[in-house]
Order: structure tokens, then sequence, then C-alpha cells
């Protein structure tokens, strides 16, 4: 019998349960319906990929350097702290200079404003190099915080001007102003990080057993075929490469990407999703946007099984 109930499928999780706390469902509630900043992060995407090329190539060893890769650790959170401890300070500066309108005070405010505007600008070049490789809801409330961050940086470069200019009274209230708009984008910054995972590594809670696991027959192990397997609850995925076994985790620390149905070429295992590098032999990076390195696992072979162990993580 042909039931009449109608069902409205959710169009993302604002549409579903829970309402609170209210205020993070408003600003997602806010972004879901601005839906024209897509119309401008994809030519942009488009554009820096374009800019960096690929793997290999010189330029995509810059975006290697901004995203991090060389640290092991994603560069843009080390960076942001500038602008926004320098802002910070200038806050207090000029709350100090209101009472007493000391001249050094004042020369320490402005200080403080451009070293927060040397900051922005290094945390904005770095940011795209992350922001690049995101599609969905996070490339969208990426496009915007760029956008705040920007519109803070002409913000508080006016106020600086205005300072010099010996417009100080207009211009704190200007950068007062910025700061507010710098919180809620810092705000939008922590949700990309620590609730959509942008710049996390992926693989950090993965465990796996300390002991060995037999997880394939060695005859089955095809030379050159990216093998994956479980490993008591653990995807990995294994080379046969000349005489030697490889295996590294198998889910990709960028953003979780199956590495099992990527490439292997010259040692290194490239990602399907957006073609992060991955030595086999070690796990380390070769290429960004990932920057933490994959987990590795010991190997043995006995009784004509691979057995894995879990080695600790990088
Ligand atoms: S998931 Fe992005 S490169 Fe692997």
């Amino acid at each position: 019998m042909a039931s009449d109930v109608t069902t409205t499928q959710p169009q993302s999780w604002v549409d579903t349960p829970p309402n609170n706390p209210p205020i993070r469902k408003a600003s997602a509630n806010l972004i879901t319906h601005m839906s024209w900043l897509d119309k401008l992060s994809n030519p942009l995407q488009r554009g820096i990929s374009q800019l960096f090329g690929q793997p290999g190539q010189f330029p995509y060893k810059i975006k290697d350097a901004l995203n991090g890769v060389w640290l092991g650790h994603t560069l843009h959170p080390v960076l942001v702290s500038i602008p926004l401890g320098a802002w910070t300070a200038t806050m207090l500066l000029d709350l100090a200079w209101l009472s007493e309108e000391d001249e050094g005070t004042a020369r320490n405010a402005d200080r403080t404003m451009w070293l927060g505007l040397a900051g922005a600008g290094a945390s904005a070049v770095t940011g795209a190099t992350n922001w690049v490789d995101t599609d969905g809801p996070e490339q969208r409330t990426g496009m915007l915080h760029a956008l705040l961050n920007g519109s803070v940086a002409i913000m508080n470069l006016s106020s600086t001007l205005m300072r010099l200019g010996g417009l100080r009274r207009p211009a704190i209230a200007l950068s007062t102003g910025a700061y507010l708009v710098t919180l809620y984008s810092a705000y939008l910054g922590g949700e990309l990080s620590l609730s959509s995972g942008v710049g996390v590594n992926h693989v950090a809670w993965e465990g796996g057993s300390d002991d060995f696991v037999a997880v394939m027959d060695e005859k089955d192990l095809q030379p050159g075929k990216l093998t994956r397997v479980d490993v008591a609850g653990i995807p990995a995925v294994l080379i046969k490469d000349g005489g030697s076994i490889y295996a590294i985790a198998a889910t990709c620390s960028h953003l979780g990407g199956p590495l099992d149905e990527g490439k292997y070429e010259d040692g290194v295992v490239y990602c399907p999703w957006h073609g992060s590098g991955f030595h086999m032999c070690d796990g380390s990076v070769a290429n960004s946007p990932a920057v933490y390195a994959q987990p590795t696992f010991a190997i043995r072979t006995r009784n004509g099984k691979i057995e894995l162990r879990r080695l600790e993580h990088a």
C-alpha cells in the first residue's frame, strides 16, 4: 500500500538537530545561504592551483613550504598568532593611551599595528594554500574567512595611516571594529580546523595492534600494485617493489583519502583526492597538501603470510 507521507531531505547539518548552541547554528545557517561565495571560490581556487602547477614542478615546492611540509605541521595556525597577538596588544595600548595620551604608548600601538599587518599578510598566503584543496562547505566557509580577514586588513591599514595622520581617536574606533570582525573570523577558522578537520592529521587517532597481524598470503601480493589490507581494524596499503615490501596507513593524513586507490611511482604513493605524495619506505611526506607523515608498519613474513605491526606514530 502506497504511503502518503512525504519527507524532506536535509541539505546540511543546519537542517537537523541539535538546535543548540544557537550561535553556532546561526553562523552555519548564514553560510549555508551564502551560495554567492562559491562563484568567487571556484575561479580563485583554479587560479591558485594553476599558479603552483603539479608536484615535481618548482612552483609546487613553494606551495609545499607554505603548507608547512618542512615543519611537519600546518604553518597557517602558527602565523595566525602574530596578527591576533599584535592587534590584541594594540587594543590594550589604545586603552592606555585613551586614559593618558602618552606619546610613547601611541608609538607602541602603531608598531603593533604594523606587526599585525605583516603577520596578516603571511597568514593569508599560508591560509590560501590550505584552502585551495577544500571543497563543499569548507570551501565556502574558507572563502568567507578570507573575505573577513581581507576586510580586517584594509580597516587596520586605514587605521594605521589615520594614526600617522594624527586622527588617533577615529583610528582607534576603526581598529576596534576590525578586532570584533577578527574574532568572528577566528571563530570560522576554528570551525574549519577543529570541527571540519581542515589542516589536522586525519590518522592521528588510528591505533592498531601492538602484535603482528597476518593480513594476506605473500604469493597474492602483486609487484608494483597498491594493495589494501586490514590490520586489526586499521586500513594499510602494501606495495611490493623489487625485493622489498612496504606498508603505510591507507587513510591519507590530509583529508582521509584512500591511498590504495592512488598511483605509485618511484617509491611514492600519490593520493587520488588532492595528490599528496608519501614515501612508501617510511611514510614521510613527498609533497603537500598533506604535511603529516603516514603511520608505518613493521613487516615480516611467516608461513607464507605477510604480517604487519603498527609502529609508533611519527
Ligand atoms: S585526502 Fe587530500 S591529498 Fe589525500
